[in-house]
């Protein structure tokens, strides 16, 4: 019969050696389970000694306790190895320096245009006008008809339209909220309409998409001069109270008489915006009495003022939507 002493120390060392080897929690029990566990190595050495005299069987016994005690605690000392060795893994990889500088968050911020657009509609709110809205996609009537562009005039293609399967039209000016925001309500009233308006055109100063604002005020004695009156007010909000300022004659189909009002900017003339007061017809196609209401009516480009405010010089930069140039506005 073989020396279960020897068996046992030799056993151990084996035991040892399984252990070290183990490179996960897994392996390591299933080398415990091939030394330790019921059909493991050291329980069949204790099966053994049953025929072994009393006194072997007690020095057995307690060296199989002894061996059994020694694996155990190797399996132990290797599961924390093992535990531990992960977790420097694990802080090596996600190392964080906590002393280093934040990175400054992006904050995303309004548009140029988004903000002339609130800061303009403040103005005029503060004025007691409604904020209107309109369509983008109009019709022909809405757009044109109503506002009493003749049939088949040119100045339906001066505003280089965009045309629309179904009779319908790109609006290409704000002016489609006038006929939509007074069908059906009584005077006195007075609203603005800012939103995008399309046309063919494109160079430094155009841009087939571009903002508008409409502004309308309809009343029992609203007159010519409180139309000047409210232009000379809008004007100097804008470009300052000293801002020369001037009147030029004007048409649109829309209006009579028409005005066109220009400011005098870095040298020069910058027309600013179309008006007058508006047409009997259109008053009467939106079921108001020109007889008893009159009103007047004006319209501008949102775009320049940004322009002017941001010190933007070509309007593409506007809307290319460039986060670099964007930016630094
Ligand atoms: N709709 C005109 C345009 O786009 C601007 C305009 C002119 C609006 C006169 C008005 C107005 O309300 O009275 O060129």
């Amino acid at each position: 019969m073989a020396q279960p002493a020897q068996d046992l120390d030799a056993l151990l060392r084996e035991a040892e050696s399984a252990i070290a080897a183990a490179d996960s929690q897994q392996a390591l029990n299933e080398a415990r389970a091939r030394f330790l566990g019921k059909k493991g190595s050291v329980s069949a050495v204790l099966r053994g000694i049953g025929g072994l005299d009393g006194e072997a069987r007690a020095r057995v016994g307690k060296d199989v306790n002894r061996v059994k005690g020694a694996i155990e605690a190797a399996v132990t000392a290797r599961r924390e190895g093992l535990a531990s060795s992960a977790r420097d893994r694990d802080l090596a990889e996600h190392r964080l320096d906590v002393t280093l500088p934040a990175s400054a968050p992006r904050a995303g911020r309004l548009h140029p245009v988004s903000r002339m657009e609130a800061e303009l509609c403040r103005y005029f709110q503060q004025l007691g006008y409604d904020v209107e809205d309109g369509p983008e996609v109009e019709t022909d009537h809405n757009n044109f008809g109503a506002l009493n562009f003749p049939e088949d005039h040119p100045a339906r293609d001066l505003q280089d339209t965009f045309f629309v399967e179904g009779g319908h039209v790109l609006r290409t000016h704000t002016s489609n909220v006038q006929i939509r925001a007074m069908t059906g309500k009584q005077p006195p009233f007075r609203f603005i309409a800012p939103g995008r308006v399309f046309r063919h055109d494109l160079d430094a100063t155009h841009f087939p998409m571009f903002h508008q604002m409409e502004a309308v005020c309809v009343g029992e004695s609203v007159s010519f001069a409180d139309l000047k009156g409210s232009l000379c007010g809008f004007a100097r909000y804008l470009f300052g109270d000293d801002v020369k300022m001037r009147f030029r004659a004007h048409y649109f189909p829309f209006t009579e008489p028409s005005a066109e009002m220009d400011v005098w900017w870095q040298g020069r003339w910058l027309e600013i915006m179309g008006s007058g007061m508006i047409h009997p017809r259109v008053l009467a196609n939106c079921g108001i009495d020109p007889e008893r209401w009159q009103g007047f009516a004006f319209g501008f480009s949102i775009d320049r003022p940004a322009m002017i405010r941001f010190g933007v010089p070509n309007i593409r930069q506007l809307f290319e939507g460039d986060v670099r140039i964007l930016e630094q506005l």
